[in-house]
């Protein structure tokens, strides 16, 4: 078993990782907590066993469960159960349920504990990590949510063996971006380990910046053509894979605006390559409509805002030129 830190003063937490981590669970329960209320999904099929009395409560699938209502509903629940601000919420999912978990546990009663077992790579090595919860409005995407940091989270490996392989691929879209945050090699180690560098490497960001005034925005490599092609809409992409395309798309933008080298190019086309992610635009996409929904992302205070890569590693780069990111989409 390997255990880890996220280093944050009063508020630092344990994370477990390796194959049956799951029978940590007993252990990590906060002391002081009488009543436990488990969030899940019907598919995951994955349960968690306590002495203490408990309810279990199941979300829908997929960004449908990422809802100001579902939350409401979640927290009645919580109230029908008699959940006290001493209790504690387990989110037992991916990132859908962890986020909703996590975002309900920090207004429930004005925030109660919550603990996290992520059964989705990408739950693993990012989305239960950190302290982001929150929801989904029309709008955009996490546009209503909260840092509320769990009191510790479990990623159990075994668990990722029944995750369909699509989703496994996803996980490795986020896990792809790890490489150039210092995780150079990531490839070249077994499953626990990986899983367990890139909590690693998020746990420092976050410790140095937990409410992304600065370089936490680092974590968004790639997320910014992923977010585009996301609330376009029409594309059949998960999470990752979107991502692993925004990465792609982020390379050759700082390599057009010579910041990186052909070699440095070619690094991430290979690490895209050895997971197995997309690297180009789905058929069909709209450069106008994508240089529109970048204008429309969270970094874009001062012109638009890219993460790149560069002599340095990476760097938030505003006022990137606009005509450099549509030349760029037009040739992907
Ligand atoms: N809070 C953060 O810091 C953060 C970071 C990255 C992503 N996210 C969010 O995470 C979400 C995506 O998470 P995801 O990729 O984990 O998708 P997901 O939560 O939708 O899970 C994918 C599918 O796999 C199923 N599943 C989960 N675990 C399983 C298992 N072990 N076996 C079989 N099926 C299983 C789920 O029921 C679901 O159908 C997005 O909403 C994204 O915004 C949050």
């Amino acid at each position: 078993m390997i255990r880890l830190e996220v280093p944050l003063g009063s508020r630092s937490y344990p994370v477990v990782v390796g194959a049956s981590a799951l029978d940590e669970f007993q252990s990590l329960i906060p002391s002081g907590v009488s009543r436990i209320a488990f969030v899940t999904q019907r598919g995951i099929g994955i349960s968690l066993e306590s002495e203490l009395p408990s309810s279990v409560h199941f979300l829908p699938d997929g960004e449908e469960a990422k809802k100001l209502s579902v939350v409401e509903d979640l927290c009645s629940a919580f109230a029908g159960d008699g959940l006290t601000r001493k209790d504690l919420v387990v989110g037992i999912g991916g990132g859908v349920v962890t986020d909703v978990a996590g975002f309900a546990a920090s207004v429930y009663h004005r925030g109660i504990q919550v603990l996290h077992a992520p059964t989705t790579l990408l739950g693993q090595i990012d989305a239960a990590i950190g302290g982001k919860t929150g929801v989904n409005i029309p709008e955009g995407k996490n546009l209503i949510g909260a840092f509320w940091q769990p009191s510790g989270v479990i990623c159990d490996t075994d668990v990722l063996k029944s995750l369909p392989e699509r989703e496994f691929r996803s996980g490795m879209g986020e896990l792809a971006k790890y490489h150039f945050l210092g995780g150079e090699g990531l490839d070249e180690l077994p499953l626990d380990e990986r899983v367990a560098a890139c909590i690693q490497i998020k746990a420092d960001i976050v410790a140095a910046d937990e409410r992304e005034g600065d370089s936490r925005a680092l974590l968004n490599y790639g997320h910014t053509l992923a977010h585009a092609l996301e609330i376009e809409g029409r594309f059949d992409l998960r999470h990752g894979e979107a991502v692993a395309i925004g990465i792609q798309y982020a390379a050759l933008v700082a390599h057009a605006l010579g910041r990186i080298d052909k070699a440095r190019l070619s690094e991430h086309e290979r690490v895209l390559d050895v997971y197995d992610l997309p690297r180009s635009l789905p058929e069909g996409c709209d450069v106008d409509q994508l240089m529109e929904l970048f204008g429309r992302d969270k970094k874009a205070m001062t012109g638009l805002t890219f993460v790149l890569d560069g002599p340095e590693g990476l760097s938030v780069v505003p006022g990137v030129p606009e005509n450099t990111l549509r030349d760029v989409l037009t040739q992907m």
